[in-house]
């Protein structure tokens, strides 16, 4: 083989690469900027336009200073989607409800290092409870909290907007942060996904994937969208 046709299949190989990276990228729609008149007409709408998870944000009105939902509308949103319940629990000493999520049908329950003094316990829990486990972290939450905890839970979120609603600002300096969690991941060769949640839109969705994000949460950019959900998914999609 010539020295050129090996340079353009490495270019292939490079290319092809990148092309499954892309095609493995989740789209989470988060309800919280959803109509919550039609909460099942909305869900059904994300399913249809090719989300990949539907994500729930529970906030206790004491970590973070909004009230939303409780197992009573994951149960609704469960009966209304196929799509794996992507659940945020933001709020304070979270074992107490894991049970109840799980038997609410989510099938990932995401817990902020902030509020679990034993961690590796409440991991453990909600896998003995047959859910899958995240753990996240506020902007300003060090990464290294996390080194303990990495071989144990199947994805770590990012947040990239201080939690409590929906429609705030992308904060910029968690790329660098997004990166070198991805190093620290593959150095530790750990199996977690990397999810961001906060500000995701068409801008901001290529540039957390090419930090190493594989899970994007995206609400207002799909739910508050002018041309509607279908549109607004496709075109996270088409910019990443
Ligand atoms: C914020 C929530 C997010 C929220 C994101 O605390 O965790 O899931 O829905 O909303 P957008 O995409 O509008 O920033
Ligand atoms: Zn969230």
């Amino acid at each position: 083989m010539s020295a050129e046709s090996r340079v353009i299949r490495a270019d292939r190989a490079k290319e092809i690469l990148v092309l499954e990276k892309t095609v493995n990228i989740k789209i989470a729609a988060s309800i919280l900027s959803a109509d919550f008149g039609r909460l099942a007409e909305q869900v059904a709408e994300a399913e249809a336009a090719g989300a990949d998870y539907i994500h729930v944000d529970v906030m206790d009105g004491c970590f973070v200073p909004n009230i939303t939902i409780g197992p009573l509308v994951v149960e609704a949103v469960r009966r209304a989607t196929r799509l794996p319940l992507d659940v945020h629990l933001m709020i304070e000493a979270p074992e107490r409800y894991l049970a109840r999520f799980c038997e609410a049908g989510a099938s990932l329950l995401t817990v902020h290092v902030e509020t679990c003094p034993h961690l590796h316990r409440t991991v453990q829990q909600i896998e003995e409870l047959g859910c899958k486990a995240g753990v996240t972290l506020n902007p300003a939450t060090s990464l290294s909290t996390l080194e303990e905890i990495l071989p144990f839970v199947d994805q770590i979120l990012v947040m990239t907007v201080n939690p409590g609603f929906g429609g705030q600002a992308f904060i910029e300096s968690m790329l660098p942060k997004v990166r070198r969690l991805r190093a620290m991941l593959d150095g530790a060769g750990a199996r977690a996904e990397i999810e961001v949640d906060g500000g995701i839109d068409a801008e901001t969705a290529p540039r957390v994937v090419a930090a190493g994000a594989q899970v994007l949460v995206s609400g207002s950019a799909i739910f508050g969208a002018a041309d509607g959900i279908q549109q607004a998914i496709t075109r996270i999609r088409k910019a990443i």
